[in-house]
């Protein structure tokens, strides 16, 4: 099995998505500018979702058109097959719509829909039941499948795959079925999300097995553009996910999501405690972390540390700015 590990940095779409403060447009584009240079294989831009739902997220199309003028006037044809695969979140045939529209004149590589293996959560952050969710991706997935050009290839988010904020624990045979019935729809990807942070070692390495099982242990030597297979989306509550990672390298798992600056959250897995507060989501595991612990573990990827903590820095530094804009 190959030793090259698919790093994919969602900071732009998770990282941000749940920040109350106004972040620019600009300031945007240029950390996915950045992160351009990092050698990351993939960079998740943008969600085309509800701006009443995600109103971070509402200039989606206005980033996406700016990077891809920005790679048009800064890169050369010869460097261009370099540039990362740019993917956003898709909810339904409204957003793929949104998302075609927004590319006029360039093709759309790879779009993401987004299920949970938790019914409660799924009505929290899609206003839908799971199967409902299903039914909703099956016209997006067949959108993706006759676009012009080539095909454009669909990753399939499962949420909650460790536990929900509002259930508890998930079985791993509930969301082996979510998993198997994505494939079914025509996913190329599946990626599994803990969502609030609460993997171990024990309980991934589970899910893992419970999964590959059902879906084939296939899924996990695709890896390369084209070829997408399982992803892991680790949150990083009590700083565990770099054993999760182990773990999952341990078990063939060759592709993994982090965020610089370990930033990010799903607004819908915040929860209002008895006491009134909120209890934000947690953030990803830190791209940073996430390749320094595959390269110490052996592993190769195609990431420049230096570069990433450029990354990281900008991301940090926009994110204290519309922090103290927004007064938290
Ligand atoms: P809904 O209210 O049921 O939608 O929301 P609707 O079809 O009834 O339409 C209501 C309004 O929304 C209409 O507008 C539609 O036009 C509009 P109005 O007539 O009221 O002006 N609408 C849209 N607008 C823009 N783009 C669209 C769209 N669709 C409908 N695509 C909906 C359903 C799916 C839209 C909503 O629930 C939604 O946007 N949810 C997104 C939630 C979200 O983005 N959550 C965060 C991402 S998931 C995550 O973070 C987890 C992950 O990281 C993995 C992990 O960690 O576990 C991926
Ligand atoms: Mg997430």
């Amino acid at each position: 099995m190959s030793d090259l590990v698919r790093i994919t940095d969602v900071s732009p779409r998770d990282g941000l998505q749940n920040e109350p403060g106004v972040i620019p447009t600009s300031d945007k584009v240029k950390l996915v500018e950045l992160l351009c240079k990092t050698g990351v294989d993939e960079i998740e831009v943008t969600s085309f979702v509800s701006a009443k739902w995600v109103p971070q997220l509402g200039d989606g199309a206005e980033v996406l058109q700016r990077v891809h003028a920005w790679l048009h006037a800064n890169w050369t044809k010869e460097e261009l097959p370099g540039v990362p695969c740019l993917s956003m979140l898709v909810p339904n045939q409204q957003g793929m719509q949104a998302a075609l529209r927004a590319h006029a004149g360039v093709s759309v590589e790879k779009i993401a829909v987004f299920a949970a293996a938790s019914e409660t959560f799924s009505q929290k952050n899609l206003n839908a039941t799971i199967e409902e969710s299903l039914e909703r991706f099956r016209p997006v997935m067949e959108m993706a499948r006759l676009a012009c050009g080539q095909p454009i290839h669909v990753r399939a988010y499962i949420s909650c795959v460790i536990a929900c904020p509002f259930e508890g624990p998930i079985s791993p045979e509930k969301v082996a079925d979510v998993a198997a019935r994505l494939i079914e729809i025509g996913a190329d990807e599946i990626d599994l999300g803990d969502t609030i942070g609460v993997s171990t070692a024990e309980n991934v390495s589970e899910l893992l097995r419970v999964v590959t099982k059902r879906i084939g242990k296939e899924w996990l030597a695709k890896r390369s553009v084209g070829e997408y297979g399982l992803t892991l989306h680790l949150h990083d509550t009590f700083g565990r996910a770099a054993e999760c990672v182990r773990a999952a390298l341990d078990l063939g798992v060759r592709s993994f999501d982090g965020s610089v600056a370990g930033l990010g959250g799903c607004p819908y897995a915040s929860k209002t405690l008895p006491d009134g507060t909120i209890q934000r989501a947690p953030g990803n595991i830190a791209t940073e972390l996430l390749v320094r612990t595959i390269h110490e573990a052996g592993y190769r990827t195609n990431v420049d540390l230096n570069a990433l903590a450029d990354a990281a820095a900008f991301a940090r530094e926009i994110v204290a700015k519309s922090r103290a804009g927004a007064g938290s």
